[in-house]
């Protein structure tokens, strides 16, 4: 087994100090396609419990998409002016569909046989879809924050500025974007590019608990 060495540790530090949430950005800034194909798959591995991934990402492009969101999203700039919006949703419902279609994919890429996952289906089936509505909806938007900070980490590795939003209406984001007929609803938004150099957020300090607040040794 290969261990990580401090050096690479501290250069990942780095990154994370680098990394601010990103007020302004340079408009005329765009991503290169294959640094937003890097984010994104980033984001498609990302742990989820059981490995279900019950979210979906939304690749918002179009201008006028953007600014209507803007409008719903506390007329934040960073909606409209970045490289690329992402709008990450989460399943609000769902039925053993979910479970079927991850034990489809593991038969189908581990060449298992079907019948010998059936355990593992009934055994997922019987801790999920008991769940009242609210408990699942509030699991699958756990799952979504998981990719979240997946891609912010990613992000900065990559030298790509950033800006997670909550700050939003969800019920208008859902109804610009039709989630609801999809059983979808937002649960936060990234803005991605890069930074403009007028952004006073950038030159300050990071404002964290201490370690000794954070953790607790036992
Ligand atoms: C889930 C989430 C939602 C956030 N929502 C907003 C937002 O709507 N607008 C904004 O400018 N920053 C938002 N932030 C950024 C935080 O304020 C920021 O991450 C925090 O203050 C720590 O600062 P840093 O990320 O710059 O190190 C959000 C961050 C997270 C993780």
């Amino acid at each position: 087994m290969q261990t990580s060495t401090q050096t690479e540790i501290e250069t990942y530090l780095d990154s994370l100090n680098w990394r601010y949430a990103t007020k302004e950005f340079d408009r005329d800034a765009k991503l290169p396609e294959p640094v937003l194909e890097g984010l994104l798959e980033a984001v498609r591995l990302s742990a989820s419990s059981y490995g279900l991934q019950p979210y979906e990402i939304q690749v918002v492009s179009d201008p006028e998409v953007r600014q209507k969101l803007r409008a719903a999203g506390w007329d934040q700039s960073q909606i409209t002016d970045a490289s690329h919006l992402l709008v990450f949703t989460y399943k609000t419902d769902f039925g053993p569909e979910l479970v079927e279609s991850y034990i489809d994919r593991v038969s189908e890429t581990r060449g298992v046989e079907k019948a010998k996952l059936n355990g593992y289906s009934d055994f997922m089936k019987s801790k999920l879809m008991d769940l009242p509505r609210e408990q699942k909806s509030n699991w699958t938007a756990r799952q979504a924050y998981i990719a979240v900070g997946n891609l912010l980490s990613a992000a900065a590795v990559a030298q790509v500025d950033a800006c997670p939003m909550e700050g939003f209406d969800p019920v208008k984001v859902d109804e610009i974007l039709d989630l609801g007929s999809r059983n979808l609803s937002a649960a936060a938004l990234v803005a991605l590019g890069y930074r403009s150099e007028s952004d006073a957020t950038q030159h300050q300090n990071k404002v964290r608990r201490t370690r000794q607040e954070l953790f607790t040794h036992i």
